[in-house]
């Protein structure tokens, strides 16, 4: 697991920063009780009543390294997560920070995050990520949709919005995943000792690289099996080692395979139903703004999805009654030995709320970032033009204010009737235009996993001690996870 501690999918998400120890901001956001059951509207202070930025709270900024050595005495920047909550628990729901020269303004309230989202640009940013843009001017390549921006950003979006995001559309890509989950799930039975994995996040990363790459290339790579060619071994050691450069190796096999796609559908007349041919087709991107596009989604893509599907396993095994009803669930929708389809997840709430519930407990991407490219008025606060604000979507997930008992793994809140819970408050894939264009693909990935695994197997937990997550990019588990599959 360690080895994979690579930041692939490093950036999305900056590090922080600043100051002045204030009065916590709790009463930003005032609601009317009447109000309670819907997504909270933020009070809007009239411009005149607004205060400046330097009035924001936040811990004690010192002279050239502002709040780095508090944060290090933390637990530095891989417990920056944690640091946050305590910081917004401190300072409430927006607060100031600076590390170094590096100053950003933190939200965790679910009505400033809407209030961001209803006052969003045409082309929203996030920080930005200047070493990533050299190294590709330098090689004279194009960028994808993690670094893009303004015109361009959105250009390469819309070529591939209807295709990812369209709910029918991802829905069709249910054969493609299951085939790769089938071989999951016989490798599971294949190569744990003792219902274990040597080193199960890897097995993850291999398996989600898999489907993406079907998705994609419409091409199996076989990284699942045990005998592997030359081109599926050097795949394996792009995820087990941050040596091999992974994004290099990426771009050359997109190269490849798009031109092969090409040539290939170019002699065919008549529609196509090839996902890579079709937005080549119809998006009008040239092919080296289509070799970065897809660079970008296997890198935003491939260990998030394995490190959601490992913390789900996770806390399965710690809440074997929950597994339980899920079990149930899974059983009433799907007829034995029936493969599982996107249509069959419809009639699965149990499933999507424990998936919810995981990923609020143990989000993979703890931050997201917006540069403002206006003054924006959030809560009390008129925060200028060039300002980074951090969306801590973590820290939201813990608080009490918005999740009762939120240490507790408890999908059942998700289904109350009287479910409260704010949009929001749970934005595990960020929010608004710039929101994970994978989004769908990754939710649909996930869904049908979980179905395979905890139908074919029992996940147990092989010891009870604590799992602490750390930040190294995303958020890993500090050790081997306890868990073992037993076969049902
Ligand atoms: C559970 C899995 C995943 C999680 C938790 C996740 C999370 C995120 C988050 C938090 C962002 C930033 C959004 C924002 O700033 O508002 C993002 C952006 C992005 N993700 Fe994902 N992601 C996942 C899966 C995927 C998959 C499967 C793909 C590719 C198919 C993907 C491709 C991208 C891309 C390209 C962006 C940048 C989008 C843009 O700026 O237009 N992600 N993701």
């Amino acid at each position: 697991t360690r080895s994979l501690r690579s930041s692939k999918f490093p950036t999305i998400y900056a590090n922080t920063l600043i100051r002045v120890e204030r009065q916590p901001t709790s009463s930003v956001c005032v609601l009317d009780p009447k109000d309670a059951a819907v997504p909270a509207p933020c009070r809007q202070s009239l411009p005149s009543q607004t205060q400046s930025l330097y009035s924001i709270p936040g811990p004690t900024n010192w002279p050239l390294f502002g709040s780095l050595i508090e944060l290090l005495r933390k637990g530095g920047l891989q417990r920056q997560h944690d640091a946050l909550i305590d910081y917004h628990k401190k300072f409430g729901k927006i607060f100031r920070m600076k590390l170094g020269s590096f100053e950003s303004v933190h939200i965790g309230a679910p009505c400033l995050l809407e209030a961001l989202y209803r006052k969003e640009s045409v082309y929203p940013q996030r920080l930005e990520i200047k070493p990533w843009k050299a190294y590709r001017d330098f090689r004279d390549e194009a960028y994808g949709l993690l670094i893009l921006e303004g015109k361009d950003w959105q250009r390469v979006r819309s070529a591939f919005q209807q295709k990812l995001m369209k709910p029918t559309e991802v829905a069709k890509l249910d054969g493609k995943i299951n085939q790769v989950l089938a071989d999951f799930v016989s490798r599971i039975g294949q190569v744990t000792v003792n219902g274990r994995f040597e080193d199960l996040y890897f097995e993850l990363n291999k398996w989600s690289m898999e489907t993406i790459c079907l998705v994609l290339y419409d091409k199996r790579f076989g990284l699942l099996h045990d005998n592997v060619n030359e081109e599926a071994m050097t795949f394996i050691m792009s995820i087990k080692t941050v040596s091999v450069p992974v994004r290099l190796f990426l771009l050359s096999l997109a190269k490849v395979y798009i031109d092969k796609k090409i040539k290939r559908h170019a002699e065919v007349t008549g529609p196509s139903d090839d996902f890579l041919y079709d937005i080549y087709r119809h998006s009008h991107l040239s092919k080296k703004e289509l070799y970065a596009a897809i660079t970008e989604l296997q890198i935003g893509g491939v260990e998030t999805t394995a490190n959601s599907l490992l913390w789900a396993i996770f806390n399965l095994s710690r809440n074997p009654c929950a597994q339980g009803k899920l079990l149930q669930e899974i059983r009433e929708v799907l007829p034995a030995n029936q493969t599982p389809s996107a249509e069959h997840l419809q009639r699965m709430p149990y499933l999507k709320a424990c998936l919810k519930e995981s990923m609020r407990l143990s989000p993979s991407v703890p931050f997201t970032s917006r540069t403002l490219d206006k003054d924006t008025v959030l809560g009390d606060y008129s925060i200028p033009k060039g300002t980074v604000l951090m969306i801590n979507s973590h820290a939201l997930g813990a608080n009490e204010e918005y999740f009762e008992h939120s240490s507790l793994f408890m999908p059942e809140r998700w289904l109350r009737e009287s479910c409260t819970i704010n949009p929001f408050a749970h934005v595990p894939f960020g929010i608004g235009k710039r929101m994970c264009i994978g989004r769908r693909l990754a939710e649909l990935q996930l869904q049908l996993a979980l179905c395979w695994v905890v139908r074919d197997y029992e996940v147990v937990a092989t010891d009870v001690e604590p799992v602490d997550a750390i930040h190294s990019g995303l958020l890993v588990p500090n050790r081997e996870l306890p868990v073992a599959f037993i076969r049902r």
